[in-house]
């Protein structure tokens, strides 16, 4: 049975909503919690699907998981499995991110290769290549990545691209390595701040989190800790686009301003009042039809590719053209041809995206394929005209707690409906 949302048109998002923890920052956390034997909890954590599916991957390696409202508790044993190939891998990306730790505890790793959304090719290259400084062999092997190593010593390492995943894989597998390893030009992602400081709490010594150089001393082992998720800047972002899209007021907490700058700047361009609450959060409000912006997505502190759905359903409602720059997934453009469904005037050229604005967008069955192309095309409804199908729904789950109650709370009309769909 698939479930799709009845999203009805015309809303205005007034009131406040709270932002809990970031998922691209908890699953990789969790990760981290087999480099330390014993008991590591986790709190403010969301409520998304791809938090249960994390934990089946720590338990497929020997882990105990208890998920206990927002808090993770994670207890590893002394004795881990290196076979992380369990078909919960296969569900999301962020299960490669067990690579670093596994090798870094047990020298030794199989592990499958990951899912995730469809968003262009993810290769593994640079993650491998890191391991490979460190001392290990990697080889791809019947679908999974396999490493294996002596010892691991220190390595300085240069990434082509700021990649997150690389950075943190092979963080997590220096911070148990012999020496010094310095990894360059290493993302620079508020999560990767998050991972380094919990880290540093289980006793890691690693210096330059938030810089293009990250330096990590390797120490003997590591001990569990107790740490609290950062807010989920992407998700207090979408909320941000939403009051803009729909001219709404909007109290966005639990995200810290200071992670989403350049994204309230284009807003604030757009027309909407920002104001901050030092580390706290922000308040959005559009008096008028958002003026056209232009969006160029790159790694933090750029604008990140995981809102650039959200720059186009935007400019599809503005008033002038905007053009969008996608620099990081070729295949995130994907998202607008389920806008043109929706009524949107937009076009690509290879990386670039033309939106010109239309007054309102006009309801139509839609198709999410990713997480954030789910968001989007649920904002898109708001604006449109009766009554827009958003379909394959469960995308949106993997990343947005309680989406559909939060915008009902404030304003919109949107039913979850299970039945089975009927494509054109
Ligand atoms: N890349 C390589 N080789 C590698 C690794 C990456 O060529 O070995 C390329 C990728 O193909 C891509 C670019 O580098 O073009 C960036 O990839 P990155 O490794 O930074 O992305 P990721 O770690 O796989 C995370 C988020 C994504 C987010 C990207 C970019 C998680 C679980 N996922 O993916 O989030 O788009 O960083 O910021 O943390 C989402 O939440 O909806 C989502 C897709």
């Amino acid at each position: 049975m698939s479930e799709h949302f009845d999203v009805h048109g015309g809303a205005r998002l007034v009131g406040e909503v709270e932002v809990v923890g970031a998922k691209n920052s908890v699953l990789k956390l969790m990760a981290a919690a087999l480099l330390a034997e014993g008991t590591t909890t986790i709190t403010n954590c969301p409520q998304i699907l791809d938090v249960p599916l994390m934990a089946d991957v720590l338990r497929s390696v020997g882990c105990e998981v208890k998920l206990d409202g927002d808090t993770a508790h994670i207890t590893t044993p002394s004795e881990l499995s290196h076979r992380a190939d369990s078909p919960a891998m296969g569900k999301l990306r962020a299960s490669v991110c067990v690579l670093g730790p596994l090798v870094g505890r047990l020298k030794k790793a199989v592990v499958a290769l990951p899912g995730g959304d469809a968003i262009g090719s993810r290769p593994l290259d640079m993650h491998q290549n890191g391991l490979r400084k460190l001392g290990a062999t990697s080889t791809i092997e019947h679908g999974c990545v396999v490493a294996e190593a002596d010892g691991l010593h220190g390595a300085q390492i240069w990434l082509d691209f700021p990649s997150v995943g690389a950075t943190e894989n092979i963080l997590m597998a220096a911070v148990l390595a012999e020496g010094t390893t310095v990894i360059d030009n290493a993302a620079r992602e508020p999560e990767i701040v998050d991972i380094c400081t919990m880290l540093t709490e289980m006793g890691a010594k690693i210096e330059g989190a938030g810089t293009s150089t990250l330096t990590v001393q390797g120490v003997e082992s590591l001990h569990p800790t107790e740490h609290r998720v950062i807010g989920d800047r992407i998700v207090g972002a979408t909320w941000a686009f939403a009051a803009a899209m729909t001219r709404g007021d909007l109290t966005v907490t639990g995200v810290n301003p200071h992670h989403l700058e350049l994204v309230l700047e284009k807003l604030r361009l757009a027309g909407a009042d920002v104001t901050t609450f030092d580390g706290k959060g922000f308040r959005i409000v559009q008096p008028e039809r958002p003026r056209s912006v232009d969006f160029v997505t790159l790694p933090y502190p750029g604008f990140a590719t995981d809102l650039q759905p959200f720059a186009v359903a935007l400019s599809s409602v503005s008033e002038g053209t905007s053009m969008i720059t996608e620099n990081v997934y070729e295949a995130r453009f994907r998202f607008i041809e389920e806008m043109v469904r929706l009524g949107a005037d937009a076009r690509t050229d290879g990386h670039h995206a033309v939106v010109r604005g239309v007054e309102k967008l006009s309801s139509a069955p839609v198709w999410a394929s990713d997480i954030r192309a789910g968001a989007g095309l649920v904002l898109a409804g708001l604006c449109a005209d009766g009554v827009t199908e958003v379909w394959d729904v469960f995308h949106i789950d993997r990343g947005y707690p309680h989406f559909v109650e939060n915008l009902n709370r404030l304003g919109a009309r949107i039913e979850r409906v299970a039945t089975e769909p009927e494509r054109a």
